[in-house]
């Protein structure tokens, strides 16, 4: 069977990111894929978790302590991302966009915020690693997301990087769908 797509962002961050390695979760939201990123690296690796809102650094908190799992939570703008982390390099990177859940709809990623974020990961990943965008465009600023983001990923040269994306095209209601960044 297809894989859905959150199983499929999953898997290939899970292909990405070893037992003690580094990764970034840029929008931490509840903190599902924080906790995630942990079970990858493992208490040896390192996860740095990204939101601009409390609230969601305070749910991923809870979520974290709750499975005895522990990141390095930090109130900022993924924009901001790369100046944060002190390894040389990470294995991946993560990007859930839109709003958080339950909560206000207003304040979601955007377009320019996002692209900037991904420019300046893409320096800190190691050849192989994966910056993974689950994009979400069933709302107005998703629909103008994904217009921007489309073009600036397509237009990644491909001497540096793969640029995939994985989407069921017979689906109602603007489904997500993944786009996956993998350095050569
Ligand atoms: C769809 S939710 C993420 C869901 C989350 N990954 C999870 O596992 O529950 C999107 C989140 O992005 C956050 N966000 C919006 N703009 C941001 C920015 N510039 N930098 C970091 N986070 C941002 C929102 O506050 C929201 O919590």
């Amino acid at each position: 069977m297809l894989s859905r797509i959150l199983d499929f962002a999953r898997e290939l961050l899970a292909e990405a990111i070893p037992a003690g390695g580094t990764a970034i979760d840029a929008t931490a939201g509840n903190g599902h894929d924080t906790l995630f990123l942990t079970s990858c690296t493992g208490p040896a690796g390192k996860v740095y978790s990204f939101d601009i809102q409390e609230q969601a650094l305070h749910n991923t908190a809870a979520r974290l302590k709750e499975a005895g799992a522990a990141a390095e939570l930090i109130q900022d703008s993924h924009e901001n991302a790369a100046s944060y982390i002190k390894e040389a390099a990470i294995d991946a990177a993560v990007f859930n966009l839109g709003y958080l859940p339950g909560s206000d709809k207003t304040i979601t990623t955007t377009s320019s915020s996002t692209i900037q974020a991904i420019k300046s990961l893409l320096e800190k990943l190691r050849p192989g690693g994966r910056i993974v965008i689950v994009v979400y465009y069933g709302h107005p600023e998703g629909m103008q997301e994904k217009d921007a983001l489309l073009p600036f990923a397509a237009s990644l040269p491909q001497e540096e990087v793969k640029v995939l994306r994985y989407e069921f095209i017979n689906q109602r209601n603007s489904p997500p769908f993944v786009l996956a960044v993998e350095k050569r």
